[in-house]
């Protein structure tokens, strides 16, 4: 099993220093990329997202992202993985801690590995259920920075009570999940946060933005409540991997008719021709 670490791709071996930034302060970005048949799956546009992360923060990325790129193609090729997904870090690198960005000549340290995840049809078929949740996080949530502790807290409140997501709100407002974003159906057309400050925009998302006007479905780049959520025709989730989960129930709330609904539906169908 392969990592890249750095500019190099080698065996995986303890790489972890105490004083990595990522390690001790969270700082740092990160990316998620689906593998689908050996592919990697919007690898462009997650390479954006990364860039842009990087800026927000103000870390200089150490390999341009077209090289980067290559390097984690040749990673999957390494591990020869063909379902997954790859884990990508950026930190802003190892130095003596203080709370400050270190010296210049500090650095960032790029990682990256593989996992082998099968693909989860049957969720995607089938549906779960989510709990809400309050959002707790900072008001940058726009950046996918390596800070997961309000995620994690709501994603291990969400596994204690049988579902697979927390579903976030602030006051009333819907957000998104702990690790996906949130899309409601009502009278045949969608709506999902805007993409701003309070939200992670998600490739997967993204993509769904498109194939929606494709499909010639109507979506609302909007802000809902957690109102309408639970009075929702449909609601799905969305992130990579995971792609489009139908959320059948909410707390003690069915959603619709407590199966996945028809726009919900198509869409999982018209994903999977992404990489079908
Ligand atoms: N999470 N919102 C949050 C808070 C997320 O952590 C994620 C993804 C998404 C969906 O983004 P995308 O479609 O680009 O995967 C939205 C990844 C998968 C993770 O942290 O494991």
């Amino acid at each position: 099993n392969n990592i890249l670490y750095n500019d190099e791709i080698m065996v995986r071996d303890n790489v972890v220093e105490i004083e990595d930034r990522g390690y001790q302060f969270g700082d740092g970005v990160y990316e998620v990329i689906g593998v689908y048949d050996g592919e990697p799956l919007l690898m462009d546009e997650h390479m954006k997202r990364l860039e842009r992360s990087a800026r927000e923060i103000r870390l200089t990325l150490p390999t341009e992202v077209g090289q980067l790129k290559e390097k984690l193609q040749q990673l999957v090729q390494a591990n020869g993985l063909e379902e997954g997904i790859i884990y990508l870090q950026v930190s802003r690198g190892v130095s003596p801690r203080w709370h400050e960005f270190p010296s210049k000549s500090t650095k960032a340290v790029t990682v990256a590995y593989t996992r082998e995840e099968e693909r989860e049809t049957a969720l995607e078929d089938n549906g779960g259920t989510a709990i809400l949740a309050e959002d707790i996080r900072w008001l940058r949530c726009d950046i996918k920075t390596l800070n997961l502790l309000p995620n994690v807290l709501a994603k291990q409140n969400a596994v204690e009570n049988n579902a697979i997501e927390a579903i976030l709100h602030r006051g009333d407002t819907v957000t998104e999940a702990s690790a996906s974003n949130v899309f409601i159906v009502k009278d045949g057309e969608l709506y999902t946060h805007p993409a701003d400050n309070y939200i992670l925009n998600g490739i997967t998302r993204q993509k769904i933005l498109q194939l929606c006007d494709e499909l010639g479905l109507k979506v609302h780049e909007e802000t809902y409540t957690v109102d309408d959520l639970l009075n929702a025709d449909e609601v799905f989730i969305s992130a990579t991997k995971t792609d489009i989960a139908p959320i059948l129930k909410v707390d003690d709330k069915t959603i619709g008719k407590g199966t996945p609904g028809n726009i919900t539906q198509q869409l999982v169908k018209a994903f999977r021709t992404l990489y079908e």
